[in-house]
């Protein structure tokens, strides 16, 4: 009997290994079709934008893999209550809130570091900027509520997750008015699982319009301090070699790789700025791949230098004439021809090493910004040497607008304080080679 149980058993035994065998079988069978199945059937995503990125529909057709966020992830080590002041104690700054995979390791790689600034209705202008900057980039950014603020957290970790050279490129800053704090830090991830990929700047303006549904009456009352942000971004950069855009200034493919080159081999006696030329683009055009492309669309009329109709002073120095004349020249960058005629107002983008004086905070809002920084430059004994076949260019063709009130206010306040900052050059420097100090009789 006990013979006989221990055999029954025994049966039963086997039998039910064997049928989890066969359970196994089927299982691994089936997801192993499974799998094959999806293999074949999910579209191979990009992991980043197309270069040629500049409407929504061109982005990736699909959705990366979402990451899981957990409160560990660092966006949750941004305390509030911390950060460093301005000067004027207005101000709060935040360094590097959200650091890129390889904005350190390619700081070391490359000479040149792209520093910029936003504000969250501009920043989708970063895709277009990562996708032909290759380099480290460091981004300013700057929120004064806490809609606003958790906004663009959101907006910023949605570009990180969909966009491999953002979410390894760009290392970003923060900062907040002291008169409009943020408080409390509160991040819809729900709403982040649910925002396309493919459709970065439909997403954006989706966001924009509902923070602005409660904000716009003060937000055309509060400033944005690009200077303050200018520096943050200045600061944060880790090579040589800072080149100092707005968000929305597009550089040439693989300008930092060319600017290397050039950097490794250039000699500067005294103190340099390199121009980069900036042309402003018709919407319906492509960006333009290489110089020869850029000249024939401005023979066309569909690309002309950046702010030519509307405020001719900003880039007329450059010379475009001449950096657009040089015929069958050599495609590695090179020096087309020194800023000869400098005048006042003249606001170059140039890359520099970031000795160069910093951007004065007095000028808060429009007007007087980054011209002051450029005329401090030029007291001070810098040359501006105008680089080719490089180019930056922005989207759109400026037109003369009436400037809305609230703009024409900040910039009366800033002419102000740029009579007392250009006595201060004045003296700091004893020079007034553009005869700044006889202009005024006030
Ligand atoms: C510049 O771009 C145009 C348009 O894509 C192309 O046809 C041309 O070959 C390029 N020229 C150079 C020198 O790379
Ligand atoms: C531009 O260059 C041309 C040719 O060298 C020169 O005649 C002209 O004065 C320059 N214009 C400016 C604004 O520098």
């Amino acid at each position: 009997m006990v013979l006989r149980r221990t055999k029954t058993k025994t049966s039963q035994g086997s039998c039910r290994i064997w049928n989890i065998s066969i359970l196994a079988v089927v299982f691994l069978s089936i997801y192993n079709i499974l799998l094959t199945l999806k293999l074949m059937y999910t579209p191979d995503c990009a992991r980043s934008p197309s270069p040629a990125l500049k409407m929504p529909q061109k982005a990736q057709k699909c959705d990366p893999p979402r990451q899981s966020y957990s409160q560990n992830d660092p966006i949750f080590k941004l305390d509030l209550r911390l950060g460093r002041w301005d000067t004027r104690l207005q101000y709060k700054l935040f360094d590097n809130i959200l650091v890129g995979e390889r904005f350190a390791s390619l700081s070391e790689f490359h000479k040149t570091c792209l520093a910029t600034q936003t504000s969250l209705d501009k920043i989708a202008s970063l895709i277009e900027v990562s996708a032909n900057w290759n380099g480290p980039i460091s981004l300013a950014t700057f929120a004064a509520s806490d809609d606003e603020l958790n906004s663009l957290l959101l907006y910023i970790l949605f570009l990180r997750e969909c966009n491999a050279k953002i979410r390894e490129q760009v290392s970003f800053h923060f900062a907040f008015p002291q008169s409009q704090r943020p408080r409390n830090l509160n991040i819809d991830f729900d709403k982040l699982q649910q925002m396309n990929c493919a459709n970065p700047f439909g997403v954006l303006q989706q966001l924009v319009k509902q923070y602005l549904k409660g904000t716009t009456k003060w937000r055309t009352k509060l400033p944005y301090p690009q200077n303050h942000l200018r520096n943050l971004a200045r600061k944060n950069c880790q090579s040589k070699f800072v080149f100092l855009t707005d968000v929305d200034i597009i550089p040439s493919r693989n300008m930092a790789e060319e600017l290397d080159a050039f950097l490794e081999q250039a000699v500067c006696k005294g103190q340099c700025a390199y121009v980069i030329p900036t042309y402003e683009l018709d919407d319906r055009v492509r960006f333009p791949p290489n110089k020869t492309e850029l000249i024939r669309l401005a023979n066309k009329g569909l690309a002309r230098p950046f702010h030519h109709k509307v405020f001719i002073y900003n880039q007329f120095a450059t010379n475009f004439t001449k950096w657009q004349s040089s015929l069958n020249e050599i495609p590695e960058v090179h020096i087309s021809h020194p800023v000869t005629n400098f005048e006042f107002l003249y606001e170059p983008f140039y890359v520099a090493p970031d000795t160069v004086p910093p951007h004065d905070e007095r000028f808060v809002g429009y007007g007087y910004t980054r011209n002051s920084q450029v005329y401090e430059m030029y007291v001070a004994g810098y040359e501006f040497l105008v680089l080719s076949p490089i180019f930056t260019c922005h989207w759109g063709l400026q037109v003369k607008r009436t400037r809305p009130p609230w703009r024409e206010h900040q910039n009366n306040l800033n002419r102000k304080h740029f009579d007392g900052f250009k006595r201060e050059i004045f003296a700091k420097y004893d020079k007034d080679p553009l005869h700044m100090m006889s202009l005024r009789k006030n």
